[in-house]
């Protein structure tokens, strides 16, 4: 059995139905039944609990020997955040994943995970991969870049339904973007190839793109152009901070614009490419066309 702790999130959505076509017993840990009822399948059952609650991590972890955990408190509302579900929420998970008979654990963590970085999230999830390292458990460490699935949601949905779109800052830093669904290829890999315990594999897309890229790769591959917006850093910086003591989360996401806007954020895939040569790489262009139904003429089908 697999545990699946975040498997209703845009991820887990991917890799759910992977593991469960492989034949894999999966059951996905949710705070709330409803999110993933429609996942269910002849090998696919839910367990409720919240990463935050010890009693009910014991109880989904019974004959579970993998646990996945693709968990972020990034977006979270109320006592969600980086620290208490990315770090603390993946600590409790490895504990009771030691407590009970668990064999092996693979953590979504992100590309530049560091006790240094500038964006709490990536020091968090540092934090939580030296808890598994030195944990007593088998380990892989699979770290992504930005999934390209939620810039193109913030980026192509409004140039596509309004002509025109917004890009967070200058837009001339470039970006690493990776598919979730190579990401999910990856976990599934690391949850059936044992060569893959005490590995951190860094997955990252094909290309680095500026936001401002981004854009134009979606005008391209839709055949229309559009209005493109910059909301300049000084304004960012200052809703940042006016939104932290209301709104945390919307915060932090404002803050993490301005950080992508300036950090170093490109990635070279060549490695992971010369070690897993037969892993998928979709480019962006790929991933519009798949997601906003698109053929490779540019219309819309
Ligand atoms: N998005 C990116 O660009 C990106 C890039 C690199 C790495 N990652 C990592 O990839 C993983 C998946 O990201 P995603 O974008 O697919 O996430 P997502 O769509 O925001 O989903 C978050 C998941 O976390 C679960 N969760 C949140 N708080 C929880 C809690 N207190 N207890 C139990 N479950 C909780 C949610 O489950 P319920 O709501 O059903 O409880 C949901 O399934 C995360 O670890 C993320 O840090 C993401």
């Amino acid at each position: 059995m697999i545990l699946v702790a975040g498997g209703t999130g845009k991820l887990g959505r991917v890799l759910v139905p992977m593991l469960a076509a492989r034949g894999l017993s999966v059951r996905v840990l949710t705070r709330d039944l409803g999110h993933g009822n429609d996942l269910i399948s002849d090998n696919v059952e839910l367990a409720v609990g919240d990463v935050r609650d010890e009693v009910a991590l014991d109880r989904a972890m019974v004959g579970v020997q993998t646990v996945v955990s693709a968990v972020q408190g990034f977006t979270g509302v109320g006592g969600e955040s980086p620290r208490t579900i990315d770090w603390l929420g993946n600590r409790a998970l490895i504990k009771a994943a030691e407590k009970s008979a668990v064999d092996h654990f693979i953590l979504v963590s992100v590309q530049g995970a560091s006790a240094v970085h500038p964006m709490e999230l990536f020091r968090m999830k540092y934090k939580a991969e030296q808890d598994l390292r030195t944990s007593s458990l088998s380990w892989t460490i699979i770290r992504a870049t930005s999934f390209m699935e939620i810039w193109t949601s913030m980026i192509g949905t409004p140039l596509l339904e309004t002509g025109k779109t917004r890009i967070f800052g200058k837009g001339d830093n470039p970006i690493n973007f990776v598919s979730s669904h190579d990401v999910a290829r990856f976990i599934e890999l690391a949850a059936t190839d044992p060569a893959l315990r005490g590995e951190i594999v860094e997955v990252g897309g094909p290309e680095n793109l500026t936001l401002y890229q981004v854009a134009q790769v979606f005008e391209t591959v839709l055949g229309k152009t559009g209005k493109k917006t910059r909301i300049p850093r000084s304004v960012m910086r200052a809703m940042a901070t006016l939104l932290r003591p209301l709104k945390p989360a919307m915060a932090r996401q404002i803050q993490a614009g301005v950080v992508m806007d300036t950090a170093p954020m490109s990635f070279d895939s060549a490695a992971t490419r010369a070690k897993f040569p037969t892993m998928q790489q979709t480019t962006l262009a790929e991933v519009i066309r798949r997601d906003f139904n698109v053929s490779s003429t540019g219309v819309e089908i």
